[in-house]
């Protein structure tokens, strides 16, 4: 079968995104489908990396000089990050993944025995863990079905947690009643920063959380984490360091700074800040609105062409993430990685995801078909 029949045709790339592809080098040889669990790396990130390691090589790490380039290159990727988000980079911080973003607002907000958090039942346990040290403090959490997550929201509900888009299946979260919501939202952006377009406001977020190592291709250990400045107004920075603090000098008088660096991790490697922005600039060349597009093109034809070869896929938005039923779903991870194609199966389920990324052509879907077909 080929990629597009008897689905939506696959365009071919435009010459950006076929430039944007010829960026990662891990392209020449797999059909890699797993940028949900972490991105290909482009080419010029990885330079970048290697060139500040060469600075620290050569010129040390000492001093005023080694510490205006972090905060150049923190300044830079915060930009960076917030465009992704659309957020003003005042109220975004710098994480070292989802996690952190969500486990930081969660302790920020302090919240006592007896208050509820309510969530979805198609949580990560990015999301899951957070909420369990909740729970050890005494704080309720409500679990509701994915599509009813706002209806379940009572008036003991301090926060609603869940994601934008569902890691299982690549489903949206009921925005439109999320949105209307008078509780604090707080979004994990895992599988939406870079995959889907993120307006925070729009999204009605109040806080949203996401992953520098996925969908944004940078290294692993970088995040990002929008918080609005109302909900800073309810909140404490839980464990600030100096790079959290307006005056670290100040001694126990130091307060943390007013904007989004109170809830910035304290220290993220040099190295990883520059990869991390020269990623964002790779996917920014070629263009953010096509490379989602593209993505979401491809999986919805993979969707398409799986369905017609008789898989059972599970059902979806118009995301990045395509998912389906298949008997021995690890064994079918290795059998289709001895093929060249890199998927993930999905713990404690006989389902196969793939992550379909503006960089991936039609040949990476047929790849797929065909080892899937064998
Ligand atoms: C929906 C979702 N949330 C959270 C995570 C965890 O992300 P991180 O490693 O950035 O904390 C993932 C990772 O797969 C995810 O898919």
């Amino acid at each position: 079968m080929s990629a597009g029949e008897p689905g939506t045709p696959v365009a071919p790339m435009a010459p950006p995104l076929a430039a944007l592809r010829a960026e990662f080098p891990v392209l020449e040889r797999l059909a890699y489908l797993n940028a949900g669990t972490n991105g290909p790396l482009p080419r010029a990130a990885a330079a970048a990396a290697v060139e500040q390691l060469e600075r620290e090589l050569s010129g040390g790490r000492a001093g005023g000089p080694h510490f205006a380039r972090r905060v150049e290159l923190a300044e830079t990727l915060r930009a960076g990050y917030a465009a992704c988000v659309g957020s003003a980079p005042a109220d975004l911080a710098l994480t070292t993944s989802t996690t952190e973003g969500i486990a930081r607002v969660l302790l920020a907000l302090d919240l006592r025995r007896g208050e509820e958090i309510v969530t979805s039942d198609e949580e990560h346990p990015g999301v899951l863990g957070p909420l369990v040290a909740q729970r050890a403090r005494g704080v309720e959490v409500r679990v509701a079905p994915w599509a009813e997550v706002a209806d379940a929201v009572g008036p003991r509900t301090r926060l609603v947690v869940c994601s934008h888009v569902s890691w299982r299946s690549g489903r949206l979260a009921p925005l439109g009643a999320l949105r209307a919501l008078d509780v604090p939202l707080l979004l994990d952006g895992a599988q939406g920063a870079g995959a889907v377009a993120v307006e925070v406001a729009e999204l009605g977020a109040d806080a949203y959380a996401a992953a520098g190592q996925k969908w944004l291709c940078g290294p692993e250990g970088t995040g990002l984490l929008y918080v609005s400045p109302a909900l800073r107004e309810r909140m404490r920075p839980p464990a600030p360091g100096y790079v959290n603090l307006a005056a670290p000098g100040a001694g126990l008088d130091a307060a943390p700074w007013e904007d989004a660096r109170a809830y910035d991790t304290p220290a993220l490697p040099a190295a990883s800040l520059a990869q991390a922005a020269a990623a964002l600039a790779v996917l920014g060349a070629a263009g953010w609105e096509a490379v989602r597009a593209h993505a979401a093109g491809l999986a919805a034809s993979a969707a398409d062409a799986l369905a017609a070869a008789g898989r059972d896929v599970l059902a979806r938005d118009r995301t990045t993430l395509v998912t389906w039923r298949e008997p021995d779903a690890e064994t079918a991870v290795e059998r289709l990685a001895e093929a060249g194609v890199v998927v993930r199966s999905l713990p404690g389920e006989e389902l196969l995801r793939a992550s379909f990324g503006g960089w991936n052509s039609a040949n990476d879907l047929e790849r797929l078909l065909a080892a899937l077909s064998r």
